[in-house]
């Protein structure tokens, strides 16, 4: 398995399954115990998505299944915008580790900066209260722009450990992503596989055939090539499988370039200068 070393020394998984779309039923349950049976440590979850009681039950099961121990996962949540505010982020937390069923996260995020700066640093204090208190290994922030870094950088006693962002070969992020490197800083890709859409396209389909992966590897081990942590979702056993299985082969440097110059700037999740949930 690969990891990916942060600033502070603590590692983190270079892929994940992420749960974002997923019914609080059974599917989510058997997508995070399939997840972790198939190889799977780390685990891409969030407050708003609804699905933290059934995603827990799958780390439970899958914690069995495979054999370890909570210690061997790298379980994230999101704070919700709902919760901001230095005195809500301690409830909040709990709430989540209630849902998952779990006594603390390896990483917790501000899940959006919002458009109001000074609630934005607000509550940052409070995600720093829970990581000097020891109560999180890691803290981080999701959505954040240079403009947002800026502003948090040069406010905070503790520096995010990541950013996650949406991230795919239509969505380079270059100046994001060289602002992170500066600041040591890692970024992570949410939406990965622009869900499922980049998967249809020519490049990336004349790549794969190239070296008999799949689209979906393809991209996910240019999300690792690039130093970018990832969290493909998928429900599909086959799929979750599939996806993990990108660490016995690499890109050239032709191909990278190829799937760099397919960059259009193009969103399919909202700007983060404006929304505000
Ligand atoms: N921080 C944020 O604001 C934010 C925003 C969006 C997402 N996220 C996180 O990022 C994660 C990933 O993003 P996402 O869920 O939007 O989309 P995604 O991972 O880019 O794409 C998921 C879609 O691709 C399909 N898929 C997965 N693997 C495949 C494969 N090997 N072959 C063909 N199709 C495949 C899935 O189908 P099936 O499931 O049917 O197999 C699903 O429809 C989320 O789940 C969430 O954890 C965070």
């Amino acid at each position: 398995m690969n990891f990916t070393q942060f600033h502070n020394g603590n590692n983190m998984p270079s892929v994940g399954l992420g749960v974002f779309r997923v019914e609080n039923n059974d599917t989510a349950k058997d997508a995070v115990k399939h997840a972790i049976q198939s190889g799977y440590r780390s685990i891409d979850a969030a407050f708003i998505y609804g699905n933290e009681t059934k995603v827990g039950e799958g780390i439970a099961e899958g914690i069995k299944a495979a054999n370890i121990s909570r210690d061997d996962l790298f379980i994230t949540s999101k704070l919700w915008l709902d919760d901001y505010g230095k005195n809500n982020v301690k409830e909040a937390y709990e709430k989540s580790l209630n849902l998952l069923g779990l006594d603390y996260l390896d990483l917790y995020l501000m899940h959006w900066p919002g458009t109001d700066a000074d609630l934005m640093l607000n509550t940052w204090e409070g995600l720093e209260a829970l990581y000097n208190q020891q109560l999180v290994k890691n803290i981080g922030v999701s959505n954040f722009n240079i403009d947002h870094l800026d502003i948090l950088l040069n406010k905070a006693t503790v520096k995010p450990v990541l950013n996650q962002v949406e991230f795919h070969p239509y969505l380079t992020q270059t100046e994001l992503r060289n602002y992170l490197n500066k600041h040591d800083i890692k970024m992570e890709s949410w939406s990965p596989l622009m869900n499922a859409e980049i998967l249809q396209d020519e490049v990336v389909n004349n790549i794969a055939t190239e070296i008999n992966k799949s689209p979906a590897q393809v991209i996910i081990r240019w999300n690792i090539d690039h130093d970018v942590i990832t969290i493909p979702k998928s429900v599909t056993p086959s799929r979750i499988e599939e996806n993990y299985d990108v660490f016995n082969f690499s890109l050239n440097e032709e191909q990278m370039q190829q799937l760099d110059a397919l960059n259009q700037n193009k969103r399919i999740g909202p700007n983060p200068a404006e929304f505000n949930g």
